[in-house]
């Protein structure tokens, strides 16, 4: 197990799924966590699991004045964030686009997109600033390989994708790393809020397959922030065994 005693993270999505493991990997690496969401029980119930000081901050990623006075409230001991994991985010519907929900797509962008966004403008400055600092992002495999109905979840985590390789041009000459993850399947309540709480349908998902755990990506993420301050990893891709990209789409007459 790494020694992160010396890092402030502060993930976003820490209330449920792979936020909420990463929060628990990074606490028990020893560091000093800022756990953010907008259901703040759930966030108050980790808090007092991890055994590290942990601030909770109750955060909605798309409002954009709630990011900076939560960014600008920091207590001082929190307030030197060097790792952020922008992690919040997810899929609504599975509809061919022509069919598809605004309302859904405009959630997603504001969150998987403007969220991320949001937070990186707020907390870069002082990893800047200090020299020091990670920026992990939760892309997704749906960013490189498409898939039916992924159209703007799909175009959202592509955006992660090409903005964490732009970050990276951006920094270069600072000690500040960046890290895009992007997982395949991995079984978390991902699919219940992609389906808007059809319970049944998210199962189907996981149905027979070996799936990712969120275990399985906080690990990862926690290897990519434990690596030398010389080293950074771009870009992780990870799929559980049973899943595998490529597929091209044809439709037989
Ligand atoms: N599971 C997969 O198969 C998979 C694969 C690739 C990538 N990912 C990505 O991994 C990330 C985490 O997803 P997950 O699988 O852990 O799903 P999850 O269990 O549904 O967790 C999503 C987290 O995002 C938070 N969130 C959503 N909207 C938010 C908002 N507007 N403001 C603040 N927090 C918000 C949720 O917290 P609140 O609801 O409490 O706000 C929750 O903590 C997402 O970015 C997702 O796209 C997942």
């Amino acid at each position: 197990m790494p020694d992160l005693r010396d890092e402030i993270v502060f993930i976003t999505g820490a209330s449920a799924g792979i936020g909420a493991a990463c929060a628990r990997a990074f606490g028990a690496a020893g560091a000093r966590l800022v756990l953010a969401a907008r259901r703040t029980e759930r966030l108050e119930a980790l808090a007092r699991e991890v055994r590290v000081p942990a601030h909770v901050v109750t955060l909605d990623a798309r409002d954009r004045g709630a990011v900076d006075r939560a960014v600008a409230g920091l207590p001082a001991d929190f307030a030197a964030v060097t790792v952020l994991v922008n992690n919040a985010g997810g899929a609504l519907g599975l509809e061919p686009l022509h069919e598809g929900s605004v309302e859904d797509w405009e959630e997603m962008i504001d969150t998987n997109v403007k969220g991320l966004l949001y937070l990186t403008r707020a907390l870069l400055p002082g990893m800047v600033a200090r020299d020091r600092g990670h920026v992990v992002n939760m892309g997704s495999a749906a960013g490189s390989y498409p898939y039916r109905g992924g159209n703007v979840y799909c175009g959202a985590k592509a955006f992660v994708r090409q903005l964490s390789l732009c970050l990276r041009a951006d920094l270069v000459g600072s000690r500040v790393r960046v890290t895009d993850i992007e997982p395949g399947l991995c079984a978390t309540d991902f699919s219940l809020v992609r389906f808007h709480g059809d319970a049944e349908r998210a199962r189907r998902v996981y149905e027979g397959v070996k799936a990712l755990g969120a275990d399985d990506i906080a690990e990862l993420v926690l290897f990519c922030v434990s690596r030398p301050p010389h080293v950074n990893i771009n870009t992780l891709e990870v799929m559980p065994v049973m899943q595998a990209p490529g597929a091209l789409v044809v439709k037989r007459a």
